[in-house]
């Protein structure tokens, strides 16, 4: 997927994003990991956070690249919450002024920063970071072991990967669910999902060890059902604003694959997992 149609995607739907996610307060452009703590939509967006820094054992001494970072809400709650140093990368200009922004507000300016990177071809020396981290990024990659190579050369030795992600759960699909599964991913720019055996092979591949795996459907669901449900309420007005040019295909599509990534995740077509990998 080209930089251009993921910068266009971003740029488009954050309207979107600002209202249904609420992202002012959210900061996350994720999926909420809900359990008997975390129920509300805003507690289990920042759970996720947690999650995956609890998965890894994030602390004040590592040095934590955030891939596809999106508006920095994760670079500045592992800065503030576990002490890390953290460096946000992605490819929209206008996220990270917003990341930047938030980074200073929250007093954490000193140990989040961001850049203008792609996560599979980083500017950055080998060896430089002791974590990795994506939050639903890294199923942008065209070719996902792109991203695997980048990070085993930017971890140091005993550094941790830790991702979440959707992955395909069926090989072989009927035409109609192939193309619910287009419509969710071609209106989210994502060119295609990997297969979770195929990402593990790939990490022991790349020398990754202790490569863990945990399926987090049923925590994401009431997310995934919280789009589902606004992207069908909302469809009688997106489609009048859509005639009346008050909306574009791009966010009209956007609201269309809200729809069918539940349907699709509901259909058992993909699961939702989070990775964790040793350098
Ligand atoms: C669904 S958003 C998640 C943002 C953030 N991780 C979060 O949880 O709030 C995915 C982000 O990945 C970024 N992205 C996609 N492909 C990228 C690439 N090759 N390099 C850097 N960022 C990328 C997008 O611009 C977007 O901000």
């Amino acid at each position: 997927m080209d930089a251009g149609t993921i910068q266009d995607y971003y740029e488009e739907s954050h309207i979107d994003y600002q209202l249904i996610w609420q992202l002012p307060v959210s900061h996350g452009l994720h999926a909420g990991y809900h359990d008997d703590d975390h129920s509300s939509h805003g507690a289990a967006v920042e759970n996720m956070n947690r999650v995956l820094a609890d998965t890894v054992d994030i602390g004040p001494d590592d040095r934590v690249l955030d891939c596809g970072c999106g508006v920095g809400g994760s670079s500045v709650w592992v800065a503030d919450e576990r002490g890390a140093t953290v460096q946000g990368i992605d490819l929209v200009p206008m996220q990270l002024r917003k990341a930047r922004k938030l980074a200073r507000k929250r007093g954490v300016a000193d140990r989040a920063s961001f850049a203008l990177a792609d996560f599979t071809n980083t500017p950055f020396p080998d060896d430089s970071f002791d974590v990795l981290w994506g939050i639903e990024a890294i199923c942008h990659a065209e070719d996902k072991t792109d991203f695997i190579a980048e990070a085993a050369r930017l971890l140091d030795d005993g550094g941790r990967l830790v991702l979440s992600d959707g992955f395909r759960a069926v090989e072989n699909m009927t035409p109609y669910e192939r193309e619910s599964m287009d419509k969710w991913l071609d209106g989210w720019a994502v060119p295609n999902l990997a297969d979770a055996d195929d990402f593990r092979a790939a990490l022991d591949d790349a020398g990754f060890g202790n490569v863990r795996f945990e399926d987090a459907t049923e925590n994401v669901l009431p997310s995934s059902k919280r789009l589902y449900w606004v992207s069908r309420l909302g469809a009688p007005l997106a489609k009048l604003m859509l005639k009346a040019g008050i909306r574009t295909p791009t966010q009209e599509e956007n609201r269309v694959a809200a729809r069918y990534q539940h349907e699709t995740l509901s259909a058992g077509l993909w699961q939702y997992g989070i990775f964790a990998a040793e350098r």
